[in-house]
Order: C-alpha cells, then sequence, then structure tokens
C-alpha cells in the first residue's frame, strides 16, 4: 500500500460537481440562468433544495478551506446579511415563480458558521422563506452546519420549532495539542453537550466531521478521536481527507511540514478510523462517510439513491439546487451557477433586486453524461462506459491501475476493487475530458491521499 500511495498521491479535483469549477467555460449570462431555472421547473412536479450560506466565524481554524469572513463583529454583519439574503429570495420569487409552488424538500444552513447569527437573527433569515415556500411538514429536513463553541441551546431550539432535524457538528479532531496547532479549542465536553441538547430537541440526525491528516496528528490522537466519537455515537460521520491548499489558503501556511503526517501515515490514519468505526457498527458509504444501519444515508446507498452534489454526499437528490448567500452555488440540470465571492459586491447586488451572478457554466449533452458517470463512480464504485471509444480512452489512462488492481474492467463496465477505493478520486479524473484537454499549469487542486 505504501508504494500504491507514492505513486498516486497528486492532486485531483473532489469532483462535487462535473465539470469542476475551474472548467466552467460555458458561462450564463443572469438571464439564461432563470431561464434555466423555470425550463427546469416546466417538467414533472419535481421538488427542489435550498441552500444558504452563512459566512462568518468569530475566529480562524488554520486548516479550513472554506469561504469564511473572520469577525467578532456581530453588529456589523448580521443584520445587513440577513436583510441581503432574504432581497435575494425575493428576486428569485419575482423572476421564477415556481420557487414558492413546487415542494421545498430541504434547507441546509451551510458556512462559515451559520450559528454567528443569533437565534433572532436566524429566525428573521428562516420564517419569511419557509412561509413563501411550499413544504410538507412530514417530510420537510431542514440541516445545519455548527460550531459547538457558538452554538446555544437557544439556536437549537429556534431551529427545531422551524422544523430543522438534522445537525452536523464540526469536531475535526478530540486532542488538544492538534486544536492548538490548528487554532480550535474546543474541550470534549463542549461538542458532548451540543449532542445531547440537540438530541432532547428532537434533532433525529447528528453528524460529525472529523479531518484525517491535520498537523500534530498521529495514530495516539486519532485513537483518543475515535475514542470519544464512539462515546457521542453520531449517526453519521464524515471523516474528510485535510485538503491542503495553501495558495487559495494562506492560513495554512501556518503549518510546519514536520508536524503534518506524511502521505503513508496520513493514509494509515485513514484506515485506522475506518476499522474503529466499522468494528463499533457504522458502514463505510462513499468515499469518506460513515453512517449506522438504519441512517437515511445508508439507507439511500443500499437502494441505489445515493447522490452527490456541492455539499458532499447527501440522500435528497432533486434537480434543483438553489444556493442563497455569498459565494453559493446553485445547480439544475444544465446549469451550475455561483454567487459573488466578495462580500460587499454580493451584498450590493442582492440589496439592488439583482441576482448576484458571479460564474457558472451551461451543461452541455456530453457534459451531463460524464456528470452522471463520475456521479456513479463517487456513489457505487462503478459505471458503464459510454461507447467503445470512450473505453479505449480510459482503459489507456488507468492501465497501470488495472495492473495494480485497483480498478477491473468487465463487460463495458469500469468497476473499482475493495483495494482501489482509497483512489476514486484518481479514477474520477480518468474520465474528465475537460482536465485531459488542458491540464492545469499550477496547483489548483489538493492531493487525492
Ligand atoms: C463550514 S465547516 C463546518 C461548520 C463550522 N464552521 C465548524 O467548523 O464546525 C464545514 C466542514 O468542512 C471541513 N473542512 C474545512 N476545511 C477543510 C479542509 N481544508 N480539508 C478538509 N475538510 C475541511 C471541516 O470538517 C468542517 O467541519
Ligand atoms: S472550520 Fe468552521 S469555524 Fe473554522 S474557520 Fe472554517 S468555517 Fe469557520
Amino acid at each position: 500500500m505504501t508504494d500504491l500511495v507514492k505513486k498516486y498521491d497528486r492532486p485531483v479535483p473532489r469532483y462535487t460537481s462535473y465539470p469542476t469549477v475551474p472548467y466552467w467555460d460555458n458561462v450564463p449570462d443572469t438571464g439564461e440562468w432563470v431561464d434555466s431555472l423555470n425550463r427546469s421547473f416546466s417538467g414533472p412536479d419535481s421538488p427542489w433544495s435550498l441552500y444558504i450560506h452563512i459566512p462568518f466565524c468569530e475566529s480562524l481554524c488554520c486548516f479550513c478551506a472554506c469561504n469564511t469572513t473572520i469577525s467578532r463583529n456581530h453588529d456589523r454583519y448580521e443584520g445587513q446579511y440577513v436583510d441581503c439574503v432574504l432581497a435575494e429570495w425575493k428576486t428569485y420569487l419575482e423572476r421564477v415563480p415556481a420557487l414558492g409552488q413546487r415542494v421545498l424538500k430541504n434547507i441546509h444552513l451551510g458556512g462559515g458558521t451559520p450559528t454567528f447569527l443569533s437565534p433572532e437573527n436566524l429566525v428573521r433569515l428562516l420564517e419569511p422563506v419557509i412561509s413563501a415556500a411550499n413544504i410538507d411538514p412530514e417530510s420537510f429536513e431542514g440541516s445545519i452546519e455548527v460550531h459547538p463553541n457558538y452554538t446555544s441551546e437557544e439556536h437549537l431550539r429556534e431551529l427545531s420549532r422551524l422544523g430543522f432535524n438534522r445537525i452536523s457538528i464540526g469536531v475535526q479532531d478530540f486532542n488538544l495539542k492538534v486544536q492548538k496547532l490548528v487554532n480550535r479549542i474546543q474541550p470534549p465536553k463542549v461538542t458532548a453537550s451540543t449532542v445531547i441538547a440537540a438530541r432532547e430537541l428532537g434533532f433525529t440526525s447528528v453528524n460529525f466531521d472529523l479531518i484525517y491528516g491535520l498537523p500534530g496528528q498521529g495514530s495516539a490522537e486519532m485513537e483518543y478521536t475515535i475514542d470519544q466519537t464512539l462515546e457521542n455515537m453520531p449517526d453519521r460521520i464524515a471523516l474528510y481527507s485535510l485538503a491542503i491548499v495553501p495558495w487559495i489558503k494562506p492560513a495554512q501556511r501556518h503549518f510546519k511540514d514536520e508536524d503534518l503526517p506524511t502521505p503513508k501515515e496520513k493514509r494509515d490514519l485513514y484506515e485506522y478510523a475506518k476499522n474503529r468505526l466499522l468494528g463499533a457498527g457504522y458502514i463505510e458509504i462513499g468515499m469518506d462517510h460513515f453512517a449506522l444501519p438504519g441512517d437515511d444515508l445508508l439507507r439511500a446507498m443500499q437502494e441505489g439513491r445515493l447522490h452527490r452534489n456541492f455539499m458532499g454526499y447527501t440522500d435528497q437528490k432533486t434537480d434543483i439546487l438553489l444556493g442563497l448567500g455569498v459565494s453559493s452555488i446553485s445547480a439544475s440540470p444544465d446549469c451550475f451557477h455561483q454567487n459573488q465571492k466578495i462580500l460587499s459586491l454580493y451584498e450590493e447586488k442582492a440589496r439592488d433586486g439583482e441576482i448576484p451572478t458571479m460564474r457558472g457554466h451551461k451543461l452541455s449533452a456530453r457534459d451531463q453524461k460524464i456528470q452522471l458517470q463520475i456521479l456513479q463512480l463517487m456513489t457505487g464504485f462503478r459505471t458503464r462506459f459510454l461507447d467503445a471509444e470512450q473505453e479505449e480512452t480510459i482503459v489507456s489512462r488507468l492501465d497501470e491501475m488495472i495492473g495494480d488492481d485497483l480498478v477491473r474492467v468487465q463487460d463495458s463496465t469500469l468497476v473499482i476493487t475493495g483495494k482501489g477505493k482509497g483512489f476514486l478520486r484518481i479514477v474520477c479524473a480518468a474520465f474528465d475530458e475537460k482536465l485531459a484537454e488542458s491540464k492545469p499549469q499550477q496547483n489548483i487542486f489538493s492531493k487525492a491521499i
């Protein structure tokens, strides 16, 4: 395995979309994006999903690769941002009336730290959206990402009252030594009390985000992190590989090379954590998720409904995902769209009643076919070739991986072996025609392992 890690540990996309964001070249203008939404809603009565990005955090964890604005000045940001997101929502409702008619299946609040907003401001943001939307309380799912240090019982109580039932808790690592190195001191008891409060208030699904490959993380640290995780028994666990992208996130330059595990040690941390979780009754889903029997994500995998979108794995597939807030990404079946990433620009456009377009991509028929193949690999570890020509090209690209028994080809279908699952992103990259057409001149992706 050591040799394989050395051989295949190269920069590749995470494939939360295809084409991946750096290759979006067929850019829609705002009118085309709105047309795409209206066209997508003109078909059968399909539900839709909403993502709201709240970028604020009180302090910066230096591993973080998310789009954030760091500040303790709540007065400066909270009220103004809520007003802008509500203005953006109003603009969409006017230009895409079906958003108020078709069933809104789920809302996900992500960040940043959504609970940077006070409970009052969260309610002020969510109530108008929920009341204008068509929601079936029986099947609605509301989920939120929280940092326990900044989440009060009042936050959880209000969210539960509004129908939120899933919570994803950022943990990363339970060891003080690692937490100091990444500027995120989070006592285990604070995490545990968030879990208890959420469960008491009716949240039916609790997820932990963990990261392997952090500075200072060795086998003893991972052992303690898994011990503590199992004390809490979250329903789901995301075990992410640390994405190291210092050219995008300069705070990652604070890591000293000698504090980081080597690629082989990093892989061993994952294998250790995985075996402990499997031993404790969790089942592996896709590339980096685990769930207890009975969990919806697991059921989706078993029933062949597992999906992956910009936020990662989900059991909630809808044709339309609308993203509100700075930098949010949206998707329709034939178009991707991203909002302005600079907070002041986003706020200005949203307040002026404009859709705050920054970029996007109109998917060709070929893009859509490859998107589906990559999705099938990511969720089920196999996909059928489109035709003999594609099979020949991809088999030659994956020649070495076939030799190493990481992938096999049978009946015009590519199958990733058990041993090959850790190299999933590399296999997806072989299907990526945009990447093959023009390899990036400089680093833009994190390494695969
Ligand atoms: C928006 S944050 C979660 C909510 C909250 N801000 C927190 O930190 O608890 C989303 C998740 O992305 C993951 N993440 C952030 N930066 C990462 C990186 N460089 N590599 C891998 N995962 C990362 C972390 O696991 C984090 O919990
Ligand atoms: S990990 Fe979470 S709390 Fe830390 S900076 Fe990133 S978004 Fe903010």
